[in-house]
């Protein structure tokens, strides 16, 4: 494989650090790494594949003679995604800042890798559980058009960064203690506690979280006409996202059917023995790269009517992982 001057960008966050794994673990191929973050941990260093690096601050220059710049680093997308771009990088960018913008190919290779090919040298990753919920969905797209989609995410805590992995883990801690909790990332508590509410809210009473499952969905689809309605809901989980996701079809798809067309699609497992206790959890997703699927099962009440309950580590699949396998897709196809 061609080898490339790598940036990654929120090299010390929870998914900057994920993507170094996946790279080292896949053996992607780099002439020069360059890690960055803020101005807070520059000079931190970090070892990886037996070399020391320096975190260096994120500045305009960063990305001179960069050719690929994988940016995890929250604001740092809005503020340079698009200099890196007009330096000639190619930018995979983890944030929400462009997923929407029509210049930009919003990709999740199982689904639309072909939409790679018109890129301009800025490709967003979708939303975390909107890419766990796709790769799902899309072997039974392919079989019926789906018109209905009901989802409610239960997502872990670690889906809002590093702050937020620590925020449960000190909140567990101060709860044994019989301590008083100080909520700073999450609106209230999340120890012991659910929070149906993530991001910012938009009209109708939705929340961001929630309208970017609708929208990011039916751009990579390429299906606006999927009638989606979405419950976002972060629960005391320390990694892996789960969702119950409630689907119409136009042409009835059975459960066995569903079951057989899932288990030999691409980056899918079908955990699903009822009686023998299995079905996908987070515990189980951890540390993975599959989007698993289990508990499903008709409605009883409507035609074409089917459940569904899936999981994913969401800083791999839902980020770090569907990065790096958009990263290698370009090598692959000349497109870098
Ligand atoms: N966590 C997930 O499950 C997940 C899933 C999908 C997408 N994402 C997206 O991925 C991005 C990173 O999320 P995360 O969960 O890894 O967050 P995180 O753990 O909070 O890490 C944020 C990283 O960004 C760096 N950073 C912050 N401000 C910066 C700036 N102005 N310039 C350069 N670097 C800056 C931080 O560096 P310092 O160490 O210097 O603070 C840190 O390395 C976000 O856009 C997030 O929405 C996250």
């Amino acid at each position: 494989m061609k080898k490339l001057n790598v940036a990654v960008v929120g090299a010390t966050g929870a998914v900057g650090q994920e993507i170094l794994k996946i790279m080292a673990e896949r053996d992607f191929p780099y002439k020069n790494l360059k890690l960055l973050a803020s101005q807070r941990s520059a000079g931190t260093e970090i070892n990886y594949n037996g070399a020391t690096y320096k975190v260096e601050e994120t500045t305009e220059h960063s990305f001179d003679g960069v050719d690929l710049a994988l940016f995890a680093g929250g604001p740092a997308s809005r503020a340079f995604g698009r200099i890196a771009q007009k330096k000639g990088t190619v930018v995979i960018d983890n944030s929400s800042t462009f997923r929407l913008e029509k210049d930009v190919p919003l990709v999740v290779p199982e689904v639309n890798s072909h939409a790679l090919k018109e890129h301009q040298g800025l490709i967003a990753n979708p939303n975390c559980s909107t890419i766990i919920m796709v790769v799902a969905l899309y072997p039974l797209y392919k079989i019926s058009k789906i018109k209905r989609i009901i989802v409610s995410t239960y997502q872990a805590v670690s889906g809002a960064g590093k702050e937020g992995l620590e925020e449960l883990e000190l909140q567990n801690r101060q709860l044994l203690a019989g301590e008083k909790t100080n909520p700073i990332t999450f609106p209230y508590q999340i120890a012991a506690n659910l929070i149906p509410h993530i991001d910012v809210w938009m009209d109708e009473n939705y929340t961001k979280e929630e309208m970017k499952m609708v929208y990011e969905t039916h751009k990579i689809l390429s299906d606006s006409d999927i009638a989606i309605t979405a419950t976002t809901v972060r629960v005391p989980v320390y990694r892996s996202h789960s969702e119950s996701i409630y689907i119409e079809t136009e042409e009835p798809i059975s459960p066995e059917m569903a079951r057989e067309v899932l288990a030999s699609s691409r980056g899918v497992i079908v955990q699903d023995d009822p009686q023998n206790n299995l079905y996908p959890m987070p515990i189980l997703a951890s540390g993975t790269d599959e989007v698993y699927v289990g508990r499903i099962r008709k409605d009883l009440f409507v035609p074409n009517g089917l459940n569904l309950w899936v999981v994913a580590d969401q800083i791999r699949k839902g980020a770090a992982t569907n990065a790096i396998q958009i990263a290698e897709e370009l090598i692959k196809n000349n497109l870098i």
